[in-house]
């Protein structure tokens, strides 16, 4: 009985300071193995008489529940203990600040087209595109801009060495010979925007040698300024997001309009910064007006029967306006710093929108 007792004091106390699984397992079998201590005990049994086999039986089950018990109590102890030790190792920092990948976004130029060419899908425009290198007929001659006229010298023109289909080449200097190219290639009604680059002889603040405009050309019947004025008005609200933002019509002159107008829209300057949609002063965002008659004559439409309203605006113009950018350089230079600030996320563009350009 005493060298019962002491097997298991001692066996409890060994399970107890047991370090390891290893361990534990180790005392495991030296007391409950095929030649464990205890097994041999429980071995003898058969040695003994009745009464004394069934007492020592007993005694010696409870000794063995007994560590038995303490091995499973100890075992799971040390089984979550290496499981805490193995996530320890394993584990990762979040907190940790990854190496910086310098991550894109969209860049103001186009955050400004695809909203504006959504727009006027959902008016019932659709979208033509002309090539940048242009001949002087569609982009001067067609346009009611004859060889020795004055607005010719306004434009700045980028001409080019070689010919194109046998005119002299120039990079377009607007996005309006679009209109010469949908208008001689399609039949009225047509309600187009072109959206696209534009190149003239100019750098400062808000000049750059190349930068974007979007025209807008309707050619139906019974078509007045009233629509354009509409047009114009609806586009400009919904892309400065002003329900009540006035837009003034300025007599102006364009050789292929007539009559043709400057539209400004309303601002304050008062405050010491721009403030677009209060006020009583104006800012000019684009030109338009109705396609002159000789223009729809150089594309065999007879302006009798159709008239039609056009109109253009800088893109990067309305983009300044909208987010605050003083400079219009800054568009070009490709400074990431720059891009990061006035870029935008790519999850900002409704996903619609490529599918509505596709479906041109
Ligand atoms: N093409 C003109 C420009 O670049 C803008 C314009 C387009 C004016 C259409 C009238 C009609 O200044």
């Amino acid at each position: 009985m005493q060298q019962l007792n002491e097997l298991q004091t001692n066996t409890l106390a060994k399970i107890h300071q047991a370090q390891t699984l290893q361990d534990l397992e180790a005392l495991r079998l030296d007391i409950l193995g095929k030649s464990g201590a205890l097994t041999a005990l429980l071995k003898g049994l058969s040695t003994l008489s009745g009464e004394e086999r069934s007492k020592q039986g007993a005694a010696l089950n409870v000794v063995k529940q007994a560590i038995m018990d303490a091995l499973t109590h100890k075992k799971e102890i040390l089984e979550s203990e290496a499981l805490e030790q193995q996530l320890a190792k394993e584990r990762i920092d979040v907190s940790l600040s990854p190496n910086p990948e310098e991550k894109g976004g969209i860049h103001p130029t186009n955050k400004t087209m695809e909203e504006l060419i959504h727009l006027f899908l959902q008016m019932g425009f659709s979208v033509a595109e002309g090539p940048d290198i242009e001949d002087d007929f569609n982009n001067f001659t067609a346009l009611n801009i004859p060889l020795d006229h004055p607005a010719r010298q306004d434009h700045d023109t980028f001409y080019l060495k070689g010919e194109v289909n046998g005119n002299p080449g120039v990079l377009r200097t607007h996005t309006s010979p679009v209109q010469i190219r949908t208008m001689t290639t399609q039949k009225p009604p047509i309600r187009i925007i072109s959206p696209g680059h534009a190149f003239r002889a100019d750098y400062d603040m808000t000049h750059t040698p190349m930068f974007h405009q979007i025209e807008g050309l309707v050619i139906d019947r019974h078509i007045h300024m009233g629509h354009l004025k509409h047009t114009v008005l609806h586009f400009l609200r919904a892309y400065f997001g002003l329900e009540n933002l006035s837009v003034r019509f300025r007599p102006s002159f364009f050789p292929f309009t007539e009559p043709s107008a400057e539209m400004d829209i309303q601002c304050d300057r008062s405050k010491g910064s721009l403030k677009l949609g209060e006020g009583t002063d104006w800012l000019e965002v684009g030109g338009g007006g109705m396609v002159h008659p000789n223009v729809l004559r150089n594309c065999g439409i007879d302006p009798a029967e159709y008239q039609g309203f056009a109109f253009g605006f800088g893109l990067e113009r309305l983009t300044m306006l909208k987010h605050g950018i003083p400079d219009l350089r800054d568009f070009f230079e490709a400074d990431t710093r720059w891009l990061k600030h006035y870029g935008f996320d790519t999850f900002d563009i409704p996903s619609a929108l490529y599918a509505a350009k596709g479906d041109k």
